[in-house]
Order: structure tokens, then sequence, then C-alpha cells
């Protein structure tokens, strides 16, 4: 169990990977040895981030798409097979919010998060479900949000809250449905990291004292080994879980 967390040989494909947590992940598959397609739709992003992983001596296949649309995803997902020969690991990560009050959002903004955040998922894991099922391997891990398991106080943000409320049991689902397959279907629930989404405002910092045991946002690296853990030999016989890393927030 030295190294159980070594992904050399594996093929990790990564959404939303352009910014913030995705691209932590990226870097963190590609430097435990994993070759990593890395999708967004801001491919300039993509193309830093490729450099940046190679440099470090990894592999990276940049894809610039948009997880809403169907014929990209199905594109998308053979570019890399096309490319790498295989996947292995999935991490649904992509994701918006839209902070309004609900009696203010729009069916369009409603739609869009949903779009990104549910239908994302399913398409992705649809798509490269049908090559973990061939290989009878795969690794799937979504981005859930400590926001999916509590509806929190301080903003208005029904759409983000529902569909991040629905990637538990769409995890416990796919888990299920492709244990037969040595498929683990997991999710990470995060609680706050600095991100272009979630930006650190003084009143972010100050409910965070208030509210949150340890008092303060994450750094990304606090979600990595979680992160390397599900997506590794270690985690083979835990599938269906959930996990909140947000400082304890919904532990009180
Ligand atoms: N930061 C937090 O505190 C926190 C907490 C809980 C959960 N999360 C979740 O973590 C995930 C990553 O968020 P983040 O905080 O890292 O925010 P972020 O920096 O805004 O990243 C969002 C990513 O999603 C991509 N994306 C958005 N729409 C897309 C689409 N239609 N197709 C493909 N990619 C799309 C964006 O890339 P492009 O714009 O280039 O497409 C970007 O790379 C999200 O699911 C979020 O809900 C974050």
């Amino acid at each position: 169990m030295k190294n159980y967390l070594d992904l050399t040989g594996k093929v990790a494909v990564v959404t939303g990977a352009s910014s913030g947590l995705g691209r932590a992940y990226a870097k963190a598959l590609a430097e435990n040895g994993a070759k990593v397609a890395a999708m967004a739709r801001r491919t300039e992003r993509l193309e830093d981030l490729k450099k940046e992983i190679e440099a470090a001596g990894g592999e990276c296949l940049p894809v610039t798409m948009d997880v809403t649309k169907e014929s990209m995803v199905i594109d998308g997902v053979k570019k890399v097979v096309d490319h790498f020969g295989t996947i292995d690991i999935l991490i649904n990560n992509a994701g918006a919010i839209k902070v309004v009050p609900t009696v203010d959002l729009a069916l369009a903004d409603w739609q869009k998060v949903v779009d990104i955040s549910l239908t994302g998922y399913f398409l992705m894991a649809r798509e490269c479900g049908k090559v973990m099922i061939k290989n009878n391997y795969g690794r799937v891990i979504n981005t859930a949000s400590m926001f999916g398991l509590i509806a929190g106080q301080h903003m208005p943000n029904l759409a983000y809250n529902a569909t991040k409320g629905a990637v538990p049991n769409f995890t416990r689902s796919l888990a299920q449905e492709w244990a037969e397959y040595n498929i683990t279907v997991n999710a990470i629930a995060p609680g706050m990291f600095p991100s272009e989404m979630m930006v650190m405002e003084d009143s972010t910092l100050a409910l965070l004292k208030n509210r949150c045991p340890i008092g303060r946002p994450g750094n990304v690296e606090e979600l990595l080994g979680q992160m390397l853990l599900f997506a590794s030999e270690a985690s083979s016989y835990t599938t269906g879980q959930t996990i909140a890393i947000d400082g304890g927030w919904t532990a009180v």
C-alpha cells in the first residue's frame, strides 16, 4: 500500500478544468501519474494548464467543450479515447451558480444551472461510462457542495442548492448500477474554497469565522487528498458516498 495513490498509466478526464477546483484536480492527477484530459469552454486557459502539466513532466490533452451540449460531450470523450486509448477516471466538476432571490430567478438562469450541474454530469457519466464498462474498471467522482447537504442561510441560491442536492443521489444511483462493472462512484461536497465562483469577500470570511468550526475558507490543496483517494485503488470498496470537506460546517 506504499504507493496506494499512484495513478501511473491511468487516464483521467476533468471537467471545469480551466479554473478553480478543476484546475487543481487536473494538476494533482497529473502529478500522481495520470494522463489528464482537461475540459472546459475557455481554450486558452486549458492550453496554459497543458503547458504547466507538461513542464512538470505530465501529459495533458485540452478539450474545448461545453458539457451541456450532447454532441460536444460525445465528440470530446471520443477525442480523449482516440488520443489516450481509454478513460479510467472521470471528475464531474464543471459548475455554475446564480445567486438571486427565487422570485427574481429567470427560467433561463434556472435552466442554465440545471444544464451544467446535472445534465452535464449525466452526459459525461454516460459517455465515459460506456468506455469504463467495456474496460470493467472506472472511478467517477462528482463535485457536490455542502449547499447540496444543507440550505445555507446567507444567500438565495435555489437552482444551485437544488442541483447540488441531487448530486449525492445521482452518485448513489450510478454507484449501484455500475458496481458490477468494477466502477466506483463517489462525490466530494466542498465547503467554501476561493475561486472565480466563490469570491472571498469580508462578509464571507466573517460568516466562515462564525459558522464554520475551522473558521476559515478551505485551501484547494485540502480537497486533493480525498479526490486522489476516490480516484485510486485505495478506495476500491467505497462507492455511493458523498463526503463533505467543509471545515466541519455541516457537522454542527
Ligand atoms: N469554490 C467553492 O467554494 C465550491 C464549493 C462547493 C462546490 N463547488 C463546486 O466546485 C466546482 C468547481 O467550481 P469552482 O469553485 O472551481 O468555480 P470556477 O472557478 O468558476 O470553475 C467552474 C468551472 O466550470 C467550467 N464550466 C462552467 N460552465 C461550463 C460548461 N457549460 N461547459 C464546460 N465547462 C463549464 C468553467 O470553465 P469555462 O468557463 O472555461 O467553461 C470552470 O472551469 C463546481 O461544480 C462548484 O459548484 C465549489
